[in-house]
């Protein structure tokens, strides 16, 4: 018998007062961050979203893997339609095989950046972690804050065809930290006493902008990422890419004092403006008796690699391999037969600007940003695909989403044709379809087409193993793929100018989205949508719709 959890979560307006601005965001319970629910391996979980804002809501379940419950999974316009001002809508999943850093967030328009949470599972009652249990456990979100409204931002990039400002501070837990205007004393800090052992459940919430974090003078163990166990490795920092999470392990080793922990940005193209700031929180040492140090002691302050080094940020990834150990832990099932091969290409585009108003053609060359798979910039449905497939919908979407590319180039150096401006994509809601059961392998590459970037591509519904990454153009003869204890991830960052390989088995029926989670190449067209079909039997079946479902 599953335990089951339940949540109710009303979505709202809230004030926030941030580096001495009030502004108005869209908060979960009043909460910024949201509230971080707590559940455990195997749980069903049943939760009440209430939309009580004058907009469009819908709460998707990062790394959740949702077999046979795709009506749940929160996408608008890809698993459902929004839950309308007034309306409530109740996801319903289980945690099946799934324990680990996991996070909720909105996925409608740009609301993500305050609607969001912890989502933390626990390993089943009587399993313990497959490391020395730390001692207490701290949860970190890491996030973007604008002052100006989300929406209206949202608004002006895709009236203005450019790329979005940067953020006005990067937070950890909704706190600046003291490197900020006005933010001296709106600042994270955990309590830690000298010899004992501490695990950081670390979350990339961040809108538009990857991260580095490090602690000064600790070592951190890396034993987890996405909600899945990995061999533990030591590092001085990691980088997580929005929709990210890392499991880290320190010790408080060090003499007694305080020590910050930093969060920077990686941006390592070229001419993409953001926020080129560190942001602190602090590790407050107390001593056995519970004193603390005293608050005039200047914290030490951490390294992290420079903004744009890439070459530590491919040394770190490298070093994330699954834990392969005892079945109860994890398992390595990497398909070694592949029934599908994809090959995408993923990048940046430039349509011409067809209006005579200059403020409307702000992207490169006078152009309007855009974004691609395989020169296919998705156009998001006006209903919801999953429904339209269910119902046999005609019209909404087309089934013919290229295998791979319409002609293989230099994808990091050139361009498909030698225009240099007009880069236009193909515009379309094409989807993959792919079998019941299929071993589907996705060589991403990156293009150079308008700038090389490291976008973090994730996928819903499905956790993959991420068999290598590497810089330049893919060449089969020379990647080096990991067949043998690859990480299981729902989020990879596919290098900038590099690639990426994945393998995932499709065995969960209904349209999963797959996206850059850059939220604003995702507005730029950067996803595509999987149908697997139903396979046999009750098991391998999408079950009908839930009777609440929104309605477009
Ligand atoms: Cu975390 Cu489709 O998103």
């Amino acid at each position: 018998m599953l335990k089951s959890t339940f949540l109710i979560l009303i979505v709202q307006t809230s004030s926030i007062t941030k580096l001495c601005k009030t502004s108005t965001v869209v908060t979960v319970n009043g909460m910024y961050p949201g509230p971080t629910i707590y559940a455990r391996e195997d749980d069903r979980v049943v939760v009440k979203v209430t939309n009580l804002t004058p907009y469009n809501i819908s709460i998707h379940w990062h790394g959740v893997r949702q077999r046979l419950t795709c009506w749940s999974d929160g996408p608008a316009y890809i698993t459902q339609c929004p839950i309308q001002t007034g309306q409530s809508f109740t996801y319903r999943f289980a945690l099946l095989n799934q324990r680990g850093t996991l996070f909720w967030h909105a996925h409608i328009s740009w609301l993500r950046a305050t609607v969001h949470g912890p989502l933390i599972i626990y390993p089943k009652r009587g399993v313990s972690y497959p490391f020395q249990p730390p001692v207490e456990e701290h949860v970190i979100v890491l996030g973007e804050y604008w002052v100006r409204d989300i929406q209206d931002l949202e608004k002006h990039v895709k009236e203005s065809g450019g790329g979005p400002p940067g953020s006005d501070a990067y937070i950890f837990n909704g706190h600046p930290g003291p490197l900020h205007n006005c933010s001296t004393n709106d600042v994270y800090a955990i309590n830690v006493t000298l010899g004992n052992k501490y695990l950081l459940r670390i979350i990339n919430a961040a809108l538009n902008i990857e991260h580095f974090f490090s602690v000064a003078n600790h070592t951190m163990t890396v034993v987890e990422t996405d909600g899945e166990y990995t061999k533990p490795f030591e590092t001085s920092f990691i980088m997580l890419t929005p929709g990210q999470t890392y499991n880290v392990l320190i010790t408080a080793d060090q003499p007694v004092g305080k020590y910050y922990m930093a969060m920077a940005p990686y941006m390592p193209s070229k001419n993409v403006p953001f926020l080129n700031k560190t942001s602190y929180a602090i590790l407050n040492y107390v001593d056995k008796l519970g004193r603390k140090s005293p608050s005039s002691l200047i914290p030490y302050e951490p390294i992290l690699p420079n903004v744009y080094d890439t070459e530590s940020v491919q040394a770190f990834s490298n070093q994330v391999k699954s834990l392969y150990s005892n079945k109860h832990w994890s398992t390595v099932d990497v398909p070694l037969k592949i029934d599908k091969s994809l090959f995408f290409a993923i990048g940046l585009n430039v349509f011409s600007c067809n209006s005579s108003d200059p403020d409307r053609c702000q992207g490169p060359n006078g152009g309007i940003f855009a974004a691609s798979v395989n020169n296919v910039t998705f156009k998001r449905p006006a209903v919801s695909l999953l429904n339209a497939y269910y119902h046999n919908l005609e019209g909404y979407y087309s089934t013919d989403f290229p295998d791979a590319p319409e002609k293989m180039y230099d994808f990091v150096n050139k361009a498909p044709n030698n225009i240099g401006v007009n880069t236009q994509a193909a515009i379309g809601t094409q989807v993959s379809v792919l079998e019941y059961g299929w071993a589907v392998q996705v060589i991403f590459q990156d293009t150079g087409t308008v700038g090389a970037e490291n976008h973090p591509i994730h996928l819903h519904g499905f956790s993959f193993y991420l068999l290598g990454t590497g810089l330049g153009n893919f060449n089969s003869s020379i990647a080096n793929l990991n067949l043998y204890d690859p990480p299981y991830r729902n989020t990879v960052g596919v290098p900038v100018g590099g690639w990426a390989v994945i393998r995932f088995r499709a065995d969960n029926p209904g349209i999963w989205f797959m996206h850059c989670h850059l939220e604003v190449h995702t507005t730029w067209g950067l996803s595509m949508a999987f149908l697997v079909k139903n396979g046999k039997g009750k098991m391998q079946t999408l079950p009908p719709p839930p009777p609440d479902l929104p309605l477009c």
